[in-house]
């Protein structure tokens, strides 16, 4: 097997290339053929060291991928060599063949196309944990979505229009305000223009949103809280821009408003139930064309730092795909 290895966690540009023995499935494990990887933006951060889960080194990155199960290791009962899986086990996924625990593999029908599969799992997850689960969305309510061009806002965008929920998608180009109305946004900010504020009182006749969906983090944070709607949820979802912002509590007293964390992988371990259960839900959702990953593009395994380096530059709208 081959596999992108991570010896050194300053980054990016020190991943190597290399041939590695392919390992034998230990209990509770299976060995994956990797057909297609999708990038996450914790996996530039875990090559940083920059992540709150620091894999023991040296360790293949690539949080999330599907694939054909090769071989199956003891007590594994529900996955059999030839199945279609899809699986978010942190690491493994830029390479050939990866070891994953059989727990966190999601089996596949045959035809559930493997670059949607390995673009799945973690932005519907987190959207739907976030928007049903966090802040109980209602069809009818307001949702502004931050970042709305990006992985978990394209899905964010999906699952509250597949609610019934009106979407006010926020982002940072022209074009990315386009494919958020392509995706059934109702209305689009450019926040590039600096005039956040004034776009949601607008946008919301003076009311504000009731939820607000904020993976980005950094100073549209407060300006978007001020907008928030009388019994608002602000879901803290992450900081792709770099700070962690700070908010004046008196703003959620003014407004009757809730800040609602979100940590999916967390909710994941905690609840494993009412995880499977979502899941089901969405691979139904999926099914029935109510959402459907969007993906920026495709690019051959060999090209990862080229997949990297666009989604640091901002470039990706969607999520961007390695395949073998
Ligand atoms: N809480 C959870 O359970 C959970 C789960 C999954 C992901 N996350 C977090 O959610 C965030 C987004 O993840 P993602 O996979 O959707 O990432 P993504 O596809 O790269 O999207 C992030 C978006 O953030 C915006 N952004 C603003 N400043 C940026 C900057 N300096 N660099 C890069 N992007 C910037 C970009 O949109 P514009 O250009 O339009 O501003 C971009 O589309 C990450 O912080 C991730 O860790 C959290």
């Amino acid at each position: 097997m081959h596999a992108w290895l991570c010896e050194n966690p300053v980054g990016t540009d020190a991943l190597t290339w290399k041939e590695l023995p392919t390992p034998a499935p230990r209990e509770g494990e299976v060995l994956i053929e990797i057909k297609a990887a999708s990038l996450n933006f914790p996996d530039i951060l875990v090559v940083q060291n920059k992540y709150q889960i620091k894999p023991a080194l040296p360790f293949v990155p690539g949080s999330e991928y599907a694939g054909v199960v090769q071989a199956v290791g003891a007590g594994v009962s529900h996955l059999k060599v030839g199945q279609h899986v899809a699986c978010l086990s942190g690491t493994g996924g830029f390479g050939t063949h990866t070891l994953a625990p059989a727990a966190l593999c999601m089996p596949l029908p045959a035809n559930f196309p493997m670059v949607d599969a390995a673009a799945f799992i973690m932005i519907y997850a987190t959207s739907y944990h976030a928007l049903v689960d966090r802040a109980g969305l209602k069809a009818g309510e307001t949702v502004l979505v931050l970042g709305a061009a990006g992985g978990v806002g394209t899905a964010a965008i999906q699952i509250a229009k597949a609610m019934g929920a009106r979407v006010i998608a926020a982002a940072s180009t022209p074009a990315k305000c386009e494919l958020c109305r392509s995706l059934g946004a109702d209305a689009t900010i450019d926040y590039s223009n600096g005039n956040l504020r004034d776009a949601i009182r607008e946008l919301t006749a003076g009311k504000g949103p009731d939820v607000i969906y904020d993976p980005v983090g950094g100073d549209f944070a407060e300006t978007a809280f001020r907008a928030i709607a009388w019994r608002g949820r602000y879901l803290v979802v992450g900081f792709a821009s770099g700070p962690i912002p700070a908010l004046p509590l008196n703003l959620t007293l003014l407004k009757g408003a809730s800040l609602v964390g979100v940590f999916w992988g967390e909710f994941a371990k905690r609840e494993p139930k009412a995880n499977a259960a979502m899941m089901v839900e969405l691979a139904q959702w999926y099914g029935q064309g109510k959402i459907k990953p969007v993906i920026d593009r495709t690019l051959p395994m060999a090209e990862l730092k080229a997949a990297f380096a666009r989604m640091q530059s901002r470039e990706v709208m969607g999520k961007l795909v390695l395949t073998n």
